[in-house]
């Protein structure tokens, strides 16, 4: 039921959940805001402040935001490595000296440029973090703009996040959010879910089929739990790898039909020498007792046909040997290290894949989006913060100390459990 709307004076700037009439944009806006004389501890690094609202292109769009996700991406972004997010902006002509970060949103369309439209002020939308010059020759040509030269991450790469009151996007980013889903929920699974889709589903012919074997490293984390469920919903057979008892359960119910606890190994890191007979005989021995416990956690002497990898360094050795023969390894980070090695026989004898993804291209953010809204997919939102939090909830990140599947902050929202605008409002007067 719509509630009656009453207008709210017009501000330059207005407090945190405070909610300007539909579609006054003010001039100023609060954000978590990294600098580079603060760039380290993430703990350290955010603060909020006050910055102009963002001006808009012709295909931009405007979104006042109520809830944002949180990534590992913008763990780097606060300590400035490897790369220093504003210098590389300056370096392309962009002037702001700050970074507002976030890569997924929750909110309401608020303004839009004058090309615009696939939405409207007041459409209630998740934001997509790929972005792309609309007149790149590459997206002009109908080609997956993911592989586009203008292609960049939104509230990493781009400025202008979700850390912030308003975040400014492209129009093809905006989609529909879950009406089932309150809005922290809503701002929690884009980027790790539109992730996960297309290193399952993006492939072709590598992709979740039922009945096929997949192995998911950190099946508990961001992606994993993304990953257990697309496919589930698929009909393949998941199996988790984890660390910790407490993990197995938790993969169990977003569908791995068996768990594996990785601290029972001890072979990870880099591929002793071939040539080394005594260490490489060692790790040898480590990575057959890792597939025979896939077989065992499966209920059958099946090898995985897609390998859901990131780990990289210290599990690429193991992915490339157990996967199936014409499987594939996909793989979308080294969060333990980018200098992966591997025993290129079982790459070339096995005719195995292996394929690196990044995000997801419209398409594949709306398949994401379509299992959430059929309910297929749960955001698996573990713990919320305030807007405050955006520093601790980073921090947490990078020291490996939060909770199993996403997080998230509120922004506008004024507490946990708000699924629309009028909400938003209605609690706004009580
Ligand atoms: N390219 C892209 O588009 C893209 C998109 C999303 C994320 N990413 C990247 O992907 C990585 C994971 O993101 P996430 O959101 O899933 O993070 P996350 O929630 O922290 O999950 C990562 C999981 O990895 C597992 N893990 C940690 N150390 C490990 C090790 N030494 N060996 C095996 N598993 C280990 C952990 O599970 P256990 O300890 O239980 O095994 C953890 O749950 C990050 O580096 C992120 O930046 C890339």
């Amino acid at each position: 039921m719509s509630v009656a709307v009453k207008t709210t004076p017009k501000k330059d700037l207005y407090a945190l959940g405070e909610v300007p009439d539909l579609g006054h944009v003010p001039e100023q806006m609060l954000a978590q805001v990294i600098r580079q004389d603060r760039f380290g501890e993430p703990v350290d690094a955010f603060r909020e402040e006050p910055v102009p609202v963002p001006e808009l292109g012709p295909k931009d769009v405007l979104v006042y935001v109520l809830a944002a996700g949180v990534n590992y991406n913008n763990v780097w972004a606060a300590m400035g490595i490897p790369i220093d997010v504003i210098k590389t902006r300056q370096k392309k002509g962009e002037k702001e000296e700050f970074h507002i970060g976030g890569s997924d949103a929750s909110g309401v369309v608020w303004a839009v440029g004058k090309e615009v439209t696939n939405v409207k002020v007041g459409d209630e939308v998740v934001v997509h973090c790929g972005m792309w010059d609309p007149n790149d020759p590459w997206v002009v040509a109908g080609k997956d703009p993911m592989f586009a030269p203008s292609q960049i991450i939104w509230g990493y790469e781009s400025n202008w996040g979700s850390f912030a009151q308003f975040t400014k996007v492209q129009s093809h980013q905006c989609l529909p959010k879950p009406a089932h889903l309150t809005w922290e929920e809503a701002a929690a699974y884009m980027l790790v879910g539109a992730t996960a889709y297309r290193m399952l589903h993006g492939w072709s012919p590598n992709v979740a089929t039922a009945g096929e074997p997949v192995l998911v490293w950190g099946g508990a984390g961001g992606l994993g739990s993304m990953a257990l469920q697309i496919c589930r919903a698929a009909g393949a057979l998941p199996i988790a790898v984890v660390s910790g008892e407490d993990k197995i359960e938790y993969c169990k119910k977003l569908g791995a039909v068996g768990v594996i606890d990785r601290r029972k190994f001890d072979h990870w890191g880099k591929l002793p020498r071939w040539s080394d007979e005594l260490s490489y005989g060692e790790w040898l021995v480590g990575a057959r007792a890792f597939g025979k416990a896939f077989w065992e956690a499966l209920g059958a002497k099946k090898n995985p046909t897609i390998v859901f990898e990131h780990p990289g360094e210290t599990t690429l050795p193991t992915s490339t040997f157990v996967c199936e023969t014409g499987g594939m390894v996909v793989i979308c980070a080294g969060t333990t290290g980018y200098n992966a090695t591997l025993d290129l026989r079982y790459l070339w004898m096995r005719q195995k894949r292996l394929q690196g993804s990044h995000f997801a291209n419209d398409d594949q953010a709306r398949g994401i989006n379509d299992l959430v809204i059929a309910g297929k997919v749960d955001p698996c939102l573990s713990r919320t913060f305030g807007f405050d939090g955006t520093g601790e909830c980073h921090q947490l990140m990078r020291d490996n100390k939060h909770p199993s599947g996403n997080m998230a902050i509120l922004v506008n929202a004024p507490r946990p459990g708000l699924r629309t605008l009028d909400e938003v409002r209605a609690e706004r007067r009580k």
